[in-house]
């Protein structure tokens, strides 16, 4: 079990406390994780009292919790846990309340499950009221900022109230289990990370497709877009973990610095090298313009772009990353494709291809190698590639149903204090400092996205972006 702790959850009642942040507790809960004497306080506007919230999150439970994971035993002692305080956040009402609750021994921990711009209100009344001691925790969510200046306000405003050791910014991405995992095969093998440079490597691919729409969220994703959704952080963390080098040591800071030397080596983009996508009409569903709300919306439901690191060890390797919504299938892979051997010994070189090695975030978590061998029988030596495919479910058949979601892991990390899988703010403030250009660049030319059709991996010209450097994006689905 991690240390007796008091969680507050700023909008307790809101989405994300209902779909991840709640029903990840429990399972903490049930995994034995959890200590008894901890305590989980809702607060949020609505007028509601203890129960009122314990009837809410076991509604969340019922819900969105596997059916063999629901414990009758389990959800009682979890409801027991819940605490709720009504508060504005923006005003005085609650916060006496909230005092009140305080108590000595207990790792103090606030998750500000709100939109960005109450993150200030909440922090400067955490300590007007002295409800956060020095060594209490705060976790923020994306969206960190829409651009360099509001992330850096962002930061800025934090920073008035708690050290960069007591923020935690959350990037769901970074606690998929298959995403640490990228560490664990660059620097706890010796096999992959002497190949691990331009010289050996021919490009890297890094797709995230999803077969959802932006139904039901438009309003937020239409001032967003893809490339803010997805790129800036979840993909910008993804090309960190492959790129960055071995940190001294695995730890919070050692780790975050590498990353940002990443981003900081990051080329600017040019025009040519991005396809921005928006969704059509489809399959019994509406198009993105039907779902943003927007009919004259130029926000991409999809975007493709090449980007080249300007460092030593990957001049000349350029990472194509692609993410879009209502594509063929919901598929989330990282492909790294090596270069031809220097010479080939073999008169029939025509089964050859490249060694490609695949790391599947998800579904089907797993690393399939691919590698050339001789073709069997007797015809002679011609040479055909066969899959050396591990599929993690299958090779830890007992201890991956234990393994928890990205939302368990990182706030049981957020209490044993450590910060490893958060953004630092510089890293934040860098992504940003390489996206703003790009976006300022398509919003300056008023460029269109271009139209693809649903179930489909997203449109033409993102097969051009490779094609015209004689390559080939990996299928989807
Ligand atoms: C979120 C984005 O951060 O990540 C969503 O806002 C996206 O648009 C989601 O659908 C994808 O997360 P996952 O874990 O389903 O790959």
């Amino acid at each position: 079990p991690v240390e007796v702790f008091d969680l507050v959850i700023f909008g307790g009642t809101g989405d994300l406390a209902r779909r991840k942040i709640l029903p990840g507790l429990y399972l903490r809960w049930l995994a034995g994780q959890i200590p008894a004497e901890a305590r989980i306080i809702g607060a949020a506007r609505g007028e509601l009292d203890d129960q009122g919230f314990r009837d809410f999150v076991a509604a969340s439970i019922e819900e969105f919790v596997a059916r063999d994971r629901k414990d009758k035993a389990a959800i009682k002692g979890f409801l027991e846990r819940l605490h709720y305080v009504a508060i504005d956040v923006t005003g005085e009402k609650g916060w006496k309340d909230l005092k009140a609750l305080g108590r000595e021994g207990a790792v103090q921990a606030f998750y500000f499950s709100v939109a960005p711009a109450l993150f200030g209100a909440i922090a400067e009344r955490l300590r007007s009221y002295e409800i956060a001691g020095a060594e209490a925790r705060i976790v923020v969510e994306k969206p960190f900022g829409r651009d360099l200046a509001s992330a850096r306000a962002l930061n800025a405003t934090l920073a008035q109230h708690f050290e960069e050791g007591q923020i935690y910014r959350i990037d769901h991405y970074l606690g998929k289990e298959t995403v640490q995992n990228l560490m664990a095969v660059r620097f706890a093998n010796i096999l992959f990370e002497p190949l691990w440079k331009s010289e050996y490597i021919d490009h890297v691919q890094i797709t995230v497709a999803e077969t959802v729409g932006v139904e039901g969220r438009g309003a937020y994703y239409d001032k967003s877009g893809a490339m803010r959704d997805m790129v800036q952080n979840h993909i910008m963390q993804l090309l960190c973990l492959i790129a960055m080098e071995p940190p001294y040591h695995f730890d919070p800071d050692a780790v975050r610095d590498e990353k940002l030397k990443v981003i900081r080596a990051l080329d600017p983009v040019k025009p040519e090298d991005i396809v921005r996508g928006q969704y059509l009409a489809g399959a019994g569903e509406g198009s993105y313009l039907e779902h943003s709300g927007n009919k004259d919306s130029r926000t991409e439901s999809y975007i493709a772009l090449k980007v080249h690191i300007s460092n030593w060890r990957w001049k000349g390797t350029p990472f194509y990353l692609r993410t879009g919504k209502r594509l063929r299938a919901r598929e989330s892979e990282i492909a790294i494709t090596f270069r031809e051997p220097p010479h080939s010994i073999f008169d029939d070189h025509s089964g050859w291809r490249e060694n490609v090695l695949v790391i599947r975030l998800q579904p089907d978590e797993g690393m399939n190698l691919k590698v050339m061998i001789k073709e069997p029988g007797p015809g002679g030596m011609r040479l055909t590639q066969v899959p050396l495919d591990m599929s993690f479910a299958e090779a830890l058949a007992n201890t991956m149903e234990d393994v928890p979601d990205a939302y368990e892991r990182l706030i049981m990390d957020v209490i044993r204090g450590n910060q490893t899988l958060f953004m630092r703010g510089d890293e934040v403030e860098a992504a940003w400092a390489w996206t703003d250009p790009i976006i300022q660049g398509w919003e300056a030319r008023g460029d269109r996205p271009q139209g693809y059709d649903p179930g489909t991996s997203g449109p033409e010209d993102a097969l051009m972006l490779m094609h015209r450097d004689g390559r080939r994006w990996r299928g989807i689905g």
